[in-house]
C-alpha cells in the first residue's frame, strides 16, 4: 500500500530512486513522484500511472544527491497528479512521502490548519502543513517532526526533507515496514529492502515511533523522546535473481512456474534431522495447550485458511475457525477458554490482520504467523512464525505463496498430529513429492490450458466455480484469481448451492468451472454440472485420474485426497492467467489493487 525510497550520497538520486520505485510497484502504482534536492532548491516531479509514465516526466537536467520518491495506492483522494506524492507544504521548504493513513487528519486540519488552504486531497498533505508550522511557530525541523508524529493517530512511514537542511533525510514509522539501508558514503531509505538491493544489502530496521536521522554517513535512530537507539544491521538475504523477470513476460506466469520448486524448498526447510519433518516444540506446545485455533486472513491468505482448517482438523484433530481479518477484529466471536491464534499472510503486513493481532495480543492469547516475509510486521509482533520459503512473490495476484501456505499448514498439522500421537496414515514428505510432480505436469500443460480459457472465457462476462468439500474451497480461490485480474465477474459455489438462488444467473453460454477430485463427493458435484449444463451453461469439468469420466475437460495427475488443492489450483492459476492476457489485461498489475495491504 503504497511505496516510499529515498537517497542520500554522492550520486544523483533519480535513476536509484526510480529503479527503487519500480522495484515497489506491487504495493501501489496509481500515480508516483519523486523529489530531487540540489544546491538550488528542491524539485518535485509526479505524475498520474506508473513509474514508467513517471520517468517520462523527469527532467534529464536536475540532478541532486538527496531524494525521496514514491508509489501510490490511492486512500484519500482519488488517483490524479495533484494528489500524487511528494506534497509540499505551503512555502515549499518543506517535502513528504508517506504511507499508510493518518485517521484524524481532519481533527489535525481543523485544530491546527483551518487557515492552511490545502493543494491536495490527500492526508499526507496535512503532515507536511503541520510541520511547516510548526517551524514557522520557531521550533526545530527535528522538534516539529516529532511534535508532529505525537499528534497523529494511524499508520505512517514517512521521508521529509527540508529545504534549508540539505544533509538529511527525517524519517519515521508506526505500523508501516520502513527500512534504512546501508552504504559506503551514502545511505537509502525503502519500504521493502527489494527496492535498495540494487545499491546494497546491508539494512537496519526501524521500530514504531522512532526518529530516524539519515545522513549520506550517518544514520541516527532516536526516540520521540530523543534518546539514542542502537540497532545492529541486518543483511537482507534477497537473491536478485528471485525479483528479476527474467525472460518471462510476467511475474505471474513465472511464479507460477516456481510452484513445484518451492514444494520442494518448504519440504526442505523443515525437515530435520533423518530428514523427518520438524516444527519448532514451542509452536507445537502452544498448539498443544489450545483446545481450539483461529485462523485469521484475508483474500487469498484467507482462502488458503479455509484449507488449512481441514488439515488442522482432519490430521491433528484440533477444532479450528477460519475469519476473514476485517470483521473478526470488530465483531469477535465468544471464543473458547485457551485459543491459540493462526495469522496467514503473504506479505506479513496485511492491517486487516495486523488489528487482529493487536486486539488478541492484548487479550494475552498466543499467536502464530504463518508469512513468506521475515521480518515483516505480523511475523515480529506475533509469537511465534512459520516461513513460507517461496521466495519474493511479485505479481499482484498470489500463486507460489498460496500453495506454499496449503504446504506449509500440511506440515504443521502432520507434525503436530504425530506429537499427538495420532496416525497419520501416510507419508507427506513422500506425498508432497508427488505434488511437486503433479504440479510441474501441470505448468508443462499450458498449451491445453490456455484452449480452455480461450474456449471457456474469452467473451463472457462472467463465470461460476463449483467444486464440493476441498474443491469449494479451491473454486473461491479460482474465482477470486480470475476476477482479480481478468476482470470477468467469477463467483465461487459449493456445487449443492449453487441450485438454491444463483443458478438463477445461468444463460446459455455461461460458463461454469466444476472441480471433482474428491470421491466422496464425485457423483455428487457431477449432477449438480448437469443441474447447470441443462439450464444452457458451458461447463468444463476438471477431475482427477481415477475419478475422471470421459469428456472431461481437464485430468489431473493422482495425488494423496487431502493435497489435491495443491494441484487443482494449478490449471485455475493458468486459467485467469491466460483469460487476463487474452483480454489485453495488465496481469501483474491489475487495476484498483495492491499487493501489500497495509490500511484498514
Ligand atoms: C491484497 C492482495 C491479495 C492478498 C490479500 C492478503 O488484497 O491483493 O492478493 O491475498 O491482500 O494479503 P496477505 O499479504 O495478507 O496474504
Amino acid at each position: 500500500m503504497c511505496g516510499i525510497v529515498g537517497y542520500i550520497g554522492e550520486k544523483d538520486s533519480k535513476e536509484i530512486l526510480l529503479k527503487g520505485l519500480e522495484r515497489l510497484e506491487y504495493r501501489g502504482y496509481d500515480s508516483a513522484g519523486i523529489a530531487v534536492r540540489n544546491s538550488e532548491g528542491i524539485t518535485v516531479f509526479k505524475e498520474k500511472g506508473r513509474i514508467a509514465d513517471l520517468r517520462g516526466a523527469v527532467s534529464g537536467d536536475v540532478t541532486g544527491n538527496t531524494g525521496i520518491g514514491h508509489t501510490r495506492w490511492a486512500t484519500h483522494g482519488k488517483p490524479s497528479k495533484m494528489n500524487a506524492h511528494p506534497h509540499q507544504n505551503t512555502s515549499d521548504r518543506f517535502t513528504i512521502v508517506h504511507n499508510g493513513v493518518i485517521e484524524n487528519y481532519h481533527h489535525l486540519q481543523r485544530d491546527y490548519l483551518a487557515d492552511v488552504a490545502m493543494e491536495s486531497d490527500t492526508d499526507t498533505e496535512i503532515i507536511v502543513q503541520l510541520i511547516g508550522k510548526f517551524v514557522e511557530e520557531g521550533q526545530t525541523t527535528q522538534e516539529a517532526f516529532s511534535k508532529a508524529l505525537q499528534l497523529m493517530k494511524g499508520s505512517y512511514a514517512i521521508a521529509l526533507l527540508d529545504a534549508e537542511e540539505a544533509q538529511t533525510i527525517f524519517v519515521a514509522k508506526n505500523k508501516s515496514p520502513l527500512l534504512v539501508g546501508l552504504g559506503e558514503g551514502f545511505n537509502v531509505v525503502a519500504s521493502d529492502a527489494m527496492a535498495m538491493l540494487q545499491v546494497t544489502d546491508q539494512f537496519v530496521e526501524l521500530m514504531d515511533k522512532e526518529i530516524v536521522i539519515v545522513r549520506k554517513d550517518s544514520v541516527d535512530i532516536l526516540t520521540l523522546a530523543g534518546e539514542k537507539v542502537e540497532r545492529a544491521p541486518f543483511t537482507a538475504e534477497i537473491d536478485m535473481s528471485d525479483i528479476d523477470k527474467g525472460t518471462y513476460p510476467h511475474y505471474m506466469l513465472k511464479e507460477i512456474d516456481e510452484q513445484p520448486a518451492v514444494m520442494r524448498k518448504i519440504i526442505q526447510a523443515y525437515q530435520g534431522e533423518n530428514e523427518k519433518l520438524t516444527i519448532k516444540p514451542e509452536i507445537l506446545d502452544a498448539l498443544q495447550t489450545a483446545d481450539r485455533l483461529y485462523i485469521i486472513a484475508a483474500g487469498t491468505s484467507f482462502h488458503a485458511g479455509l484449507i488449512g482448517k481441514e488439515y488442522l482438523e482432519k490430521m491433528a484433530g484440533i477444532p479450528v475457525e477460519v475469519h476473514v481479518a476485517s470483521e473478526f477484529g470488530y465483531n469477535m466471536p465468544l471464543l473458547s477458554e485457551r485459543p491459540m491464534f493462526i495469522f496467514i499472510s503473504q506479505s506479513g503486513e496485511t492491517a486487516d490482520s495486523r488489528q487482529v493481532l493487536v486486539r488478541i495480543k492484548e487479550l494475552g492469547f498466543p499467536s502464530l504467523t504463518i508469512t513468506n516475509v521475515s521480518g515483516s510486521t505480523l511475523s515480529r509482533e506475533a509469537d511465534y512464525t512459520l516461513l513460507l520459503h517461496a521466495g519474493p512473490e511479485i505479481a499482484v495476484a498470489s500463486t507460489k505463496a498460496y500453495t506454499a501456505q496449503l504446504a506449509v499448514l500440511a506440515i504443521l498439522s502432520a507434525v503436530s498430529a504425530e506429537a499427538r500421537g495420532r496416525e497419520l496414515g501416510f507419508d507427506l514428505v513422500q506425498e508432497m513429492g508427488i505434488v511437486a510432480n503433479a504440479i510441474q505436469a501441470q505448468v508443462d500443460m499450458k498449451e491445453e490450458i490456455e484452449q480452455l480459457a480461450h474456449d471457456y472465457l474469452s467473451t463472457t462476462r462472467n463465470c461460476f466455480f463449483i467444486g464440493r468439500l476441498m474443491d469449494y474451497f479451491v473454486g473461491l480461490e479460482g474465482a477470486l484469481k480470475l476476477k482479480e485480474i481478468s476482470y470477468i465477474q467469477a463467483e465461487g459455489f459449493a456445487g449443492g448451492e449453487l441450485k438454491h438462488g444463483t443458478i438463477a444467473l445461468i444463460e446459455e453460454g455461461t460458463p461454469v468451472i466444476a472441480l471433482a477430485t474428491q470421491e466422496s463427493v464425485n457423483l455428487n458435484i457431477r449432477g449438480n454440472v448437469k443441474e447447470v449444463a441443462a439450464r444452457g451453461a458451458n461447463t468444463m469439468i476438471i477431475s482427477m485420474k481415477g475419478l475422471n469420466e470421459d469428456g472431461d475437460s481437464h485430468v489431473l495427475p493422482p495425488v494423496h485426497e487431502l493435497l489435491t488443492p495443491l494441484v487443482s489450483v494449478i490449471p485455475l492459476q493458468l486459467i485467469s492467467y491466460y483469460a487476463a492476457l487474452h483480454r489485453d489485461c495488465d496481469v501483474d498489475k491489475p487495476r484498483n489493487l495492491a499487493k501489500s495491504v497495509t490500511v484498514e
